[in-house]
């Protein structure tokens, strides 16, 4: 680990991740690697029909071959009760991610849903077999083509937490009066997780307990959730995961790799082990919705906004998925006189969508963010200068001040960094052998959460501080920011605190998404070391410390073992006390808008002949208040803008139009960035801390990916004259 040379001064230091040492060596132990005696494995069999039902299904094959114990459908499966509705007012339900009750009816709802598993004593012996089960289908017509239910799709809300859509004045009006116009159709294809671990999941019973081994970011709701489902107490069930390899929101939801693997385990009586292949993957775990975005702009000759539209259509399963914020960002981006921002959701007969980093955003910013350059190059207008000219003073459609907002700064920072001012505003102006050069520029938005978590504290007086919290780790050094607060706030060196994290039998945490999971329960660490310092401060003084003794003195004086403190370790989300405690703080957060945001400067080259396009320089400036580890954070950020370039030039998922089946159910066949396609990324902060927030922090793990699309889209116009508004930007969309 990085020392910290200075007492109080572990926050804002590049510490280590705690982490680091035992993922480098192999040691820790992901889901799929923990061994049981008598463990089973267990492989999913996928139907390939969208809708219908099962006619019959022939496993005496399946059942033969040496080595299967047991191959479960719709006919024999032990019972599981159905998914509970989603409800806002019981969060540990919007976990569910479909309301399909695997394998307990033979009703179908996507191509690729579950309709056997089977479990033998190898994985080989599973997978042999599960090539053999037999399923016959009575097929119904399915509704799965994205282009087609565009015309139809209606209106939707936003979730409870991220507000979308949105009218101000008269937008229509405004825009048919305006000076300039932009006015055009931005498409965005669905996208699927590829997390680096594939989820999987160890189930072990014993009687009426179980303990869960699964890859998810949200401990404590995956067991609220698995514990009703099989109909046992909460309190019975204890979920793990100390260590997963990448969620970005695919990991939110309970998808039936997890529940299969539970119902299995009960099926045969012993552990078993589902861990999902790629393709596995992507039959079963939702992915980001496609999108349909009209967006209008109408501005003054100068440049000033009257009218802002945007208008957004997205896909979700007629069993689960929820529309994504696809206009968030636009509601607070620009000072517009008229803004009108709808969001409509079409449902159709395919798995499942779910969360994938900043949904919502990280499309809309695609949107709004090209349309900006557009109206920028109607105005001949430098597309900063336009940005800055419309940079709102206060939220442009709540009227509400944003708790902090230094976008103004980063474009500056980020505009010295990256050398904006050579730019020759020209398209096709600039050439590099048979390489056409172009930038470009695009802001980043993610709103910021908070939830509450429970925490406590045990401060030894052999000098160990040992933080305890259900919170996840997925790669993003959550334990280690956490300790180098924990340290801060005892006056501590940040190795003598430990973080036990990633167990459902610790205090209960929100789940690690919506860039939230830092900031709450940072907010809950200060407060319990706040209480522990206060109880080794009486105890100083009943015993006569110096003043100035370190904790471990004034232990060590006073005869004590440890004192421990506890924030709100009596509550869990499923308890009344929790809920109300988290809404309440969400409530009060609304006095504000509370955002992270940034500037991306992209440059890019593409081929004069052949359209290959390649990103050359990357820089990006952000104002996500203070920044507890710059080694973390910062490669939490260079992940987003990675991915974001993923989602530019090279991801996308191919549904078939006419089955809805995924046709490029892997990573041979859907290209994400490699190390070759990424160059060094810039990248850098304000660092001005949010006064609003506990430490000031605003989120890191979304913010990255929001507007990196377009930036990129803008400087391949700029490079070639041609603006493609049609994501990937593949070389078929460019050549001449
Ligand atoms: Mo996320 S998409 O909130 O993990």
């Amino acid at each position: 680990m990085t020392a910290v040379e200075q007492r109080g001064k572990a926050v804002g230091a590049p510490v280590d991740r705690v982490d680091g040492v035992a993922k480098t060596t192999g040691t820790a132990q992901f889901s799929a690697e923990h061994a049981y005696p008598g463990l089973a494995y267990a492989v999913v069999v996928h139907s390939s029909i969208s809708r219908g039902q099962i006619a019959a299904i022939d496993t005496a094959e399946a059942s033969a071959i040496p080595g299967v114990l047991k191959v479960i459908t719709h006919e024999n499966a032990p019972p599981m009760k159905p998914a509970p509705k989603q409800s806002m007012v019981n969060l540990s339900t919007i976990v569910s991610a479909s309301s399909v009750n695997y394998l307990q009816t033979n009703e179908i709802h996507w191509d690729g849903q579950p309709v056997a598993v089977v479990v033998a004593q190898t994985s080989d012996a599973a997978k042999e077999a599960a090539a053999l089960v037999d399923v016959s289908y009575r097929p119904a017509e399915s509704f799965v083509d994205f282009a087609a239910g565009v015309p139809s799709a209606p209106l939707v809300k936003g979730n409870a937490f991220i507000p979308t859509g949105g009218k101000k004045g008269d937008a229509e009006a405004a825009l048919a009066a305006a000076a300039v116009k932009v006015e055009a159709r931005y498409t965005t294809p669905p996208y699927n997780h590829n997390a680096i671990e594939p989820h999987s999941t160890t189930a072990v019973w014993d009687g009426d307990r179980l303990t869960v081994h699964d890859a998810t970011q949200g401990i404590d709701w995956f067991r609220t959730h698995i514990a009703m489902r099989f109909g046992v107490p909460a309190a019975n069930v204890r979920v793990i995961a100390p260590y997963v390899g990448g969620g970005f929101g695919g990991k939110g939801f309970v998808w039936p790799g997890t529940l299969l693997a539970v119902l299995a385990a009960r099926a045969v009586g012993r552990p078993v082990r589902l861990t999902l292949t790629r393709e596995g993957v992507y039959r079963t775990v939702g992915g980001r919705t496609p999108s349909v975005q009209q967006v209008a702009l109408g501005s003054t000759v100068d440049g000033k906004l009257t009218a802002l539209v945007h208008k957004s259509v997205a896909r979700v399963g007629r069993t689960g998925g929820q529309s994504e914020p696809i206009t968030s960002q636009s509601r607070h981006l620009y000072a517009a006189e008229n803004m009108l921002l709808e969001q409509r959701a079409v449902e159709q007969d395919i798995l499942p969508t779910s969360s994938m980093r900043a949904p919502g955003e990280s499309i809309g910013s695609f949107a709004l963010e090209s349309a900006v350059d557009e109206l920028a190059v109607s105005l001949g207008m430098d597309p900063i200068e336009l940005r800055m000219l419309n940079e709102p003073e206060r939220d442009p459609l709540e009227g509400k001040p944003f708790a902090h907002r230094m976008l103004r700064e980063a474009y500056a920072e980020g505009a010295r960094r990256f050398g904006w001012s050579a730019r020759s505003p020209e398209p096709r102006s600039t050439k590099d052998g048979r390489w056409l050069v172009g930038t470009g520029v695009a802001s980043a938005f993610h709103p910021l959460m908070l939830f509450s978590a429970n925490v406590t504290v045990r401060v030894s007086a052999d000098g160990s501080v040992l933080v305890r919290c259900a919170m996840q780790e997925m790669g993003m050094g959550s334990a280690t920011v956490q300790a180098q607060i924990a340290a801060d706030a005892l006056g501590v060196p940040v190795e003598s605190v430990r973080v036990e994290y990633g167990d459902s039998a610790l205090p209960a945490a929100p789940l690690a998404g919506g860039s939230l999971q830092t900031a709450s329960v940072a907010a809950s660490v200060l407060e319990v070391c706040a209480k522990a310092r206060a109880s080794l401060e009486s105890l100083a003084k009943k015993a006569g410390a110096a003043t100035g003794s370190s904790p471990q003195e004034v232990l060590a004086k006073a005869g004590v073992p440890f004192v421990e403190a506890a924030v709100g370790s009596d509550t869990r989300f499923g308890k009344v006390a929790g809920q109300l405690k988290m809404m309440r703080r969400l409530l009060r957060d609304r006095r504000y808008v509370r955002a992270a945001t940034g500037a991306h400067f992209c440059e890019v080259r593409v081929d004069q002949d052949t359209g290959e396009t390649r990103v050359s320089r990357w820089t990006s400036v952000f104002d996500v208040g203070r920044v507890i580890n710059p080694k973390t954070a910062g490669s939490q950020l260079r992940g987003g803008i990675i991915m974001g370039i993923g989602m530019a030039l090279a991801e996308e998922t191919l549904f078939d139009p006419r089955t809805g089946r995924i046709m490029n159910a892997g990573l041979g066949e859907y290209h994400v960035p490699v190390h070759a396609d990424i160059p060094p990324i810039d990248v850098s902060w304000i660092g001005d801390p949010d006064p609003t927030m506990p430490l000031g922090l605003l989120g890191v793990g979304e913010v990255g990916i929001t507007g990196v699309a377009a930036a990129v889209a803008n400087a391949v116009f700029h490079a070639t004259g041609k603006r493609v508004r049609d994501l990937p930007i593949t070389l078929d969309k460019l050549v001449p």
